[in-house]
């Protein structure tokens, strides 16, 4: 909750959510809070979303798998292994939490050379290689002010290959009033549909898909969940 004066993201304390996610056990249930069996539904809504993206867009592969892709803010590899890893030939990982990079450095998909780069670090201070066929950021963009968000987003457009392409997704605010929410838990925001949409605006993204998620059993009382998809935005 926000009072007039502060926005907020302005909460966001960097040391304190790495703090809560050191606190956490490395393992794939402790990703989703309270509900672990969400995973099996959200790879599947995943699996499904980037397949009718695949079909929307000519230039995306369509047939094959994508080449280079990056799991962004992947904790124990939870998305890479259960999605990732089935639709590219090699994810590169980055994540803030060393004993999580560590679960995904000693697994089989890294001796597999099907991980590639893992990078330990927050997404505020990783600047990637222009490489990418598929950026995939989920459940993490929270802990980035909005400002660090835009510079990610920009830097992310930047990192694409031609026909590359960036999925968000994220859960949304259900705040009466419309505003972002604070969770002191994690220091952490959960952003409106309408601020992320200026979000990727202002950092040059266009959406070509974006969609709830399904599926997920109304007696969890999750908060929504939304995937964009989105690339750079074309000038005329
Ligand atoms: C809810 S978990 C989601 C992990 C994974 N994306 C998934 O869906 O299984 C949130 C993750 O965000 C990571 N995180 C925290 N601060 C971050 C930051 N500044 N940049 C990137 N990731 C961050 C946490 O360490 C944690 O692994």
């Amino acid at each position: 909750m926000t009072d007039s004066h502060t926005t907020a993201d302005s909460k966001i304390d960097h040391a304190a959510s790495l703090k809560y996610w050191n606190s956490v056990p490395a393992t794939t249930g402790s990703m989703l809070g309270e509900f672990p069996s969400v995973s099996r539904i959200d790879l599947q809504g995943s699996k499904s979303f980037l397949a009718k993206v695949r079909r929307l867009l000519p230039g995306v592969q369509s047939g094959g798998k994508f080449h280079q892709a990056v799991d962004c803010g992947a904790g124990v590899g939870r998305v890479t292994e259960g999605f990732l890893s089935h639709v590219c030939e090699v994810v590169d990982a980055v994540e803030p939490v060393a004993k999580f990079t560590q679960v995904m450095k000693d697994s089989q998909l890294k001796r597999d050379g099907v991980i590639g780069t893992i990078y330990t670090r927050g997404l505020e201070d990783w600047t990637p290689e222009k490489k990418y066929d598929l950026i995939w950021v989920q459940w993490c963009v929270g802990h980035l002010t909005d400002s660090q968000l835009i510079d990610y987003t920009v830097r992310c457009r930047k990192a694409l290959t031609e026909n590359g392409l960036m999925v968000v997704k994220e859960n949304l605010s259900t705040h009466f009033s419309g505003q972002d929410m604070y969770d002191s838990e994690d220091s952490s925001v959960t952003r409106t549909d309408a601020k992320f949409r200026q979000v990727f605006e202002a950092a040059g993204m266009e959406i070509v898909k974006s969609e709830l998620q399904k599926g997920f059993p109304q007696s969890f009382n999750l908060l929504p969940v939304q995937f964009y998809a989105l690339r750079p935005k074309t000038t005329n």
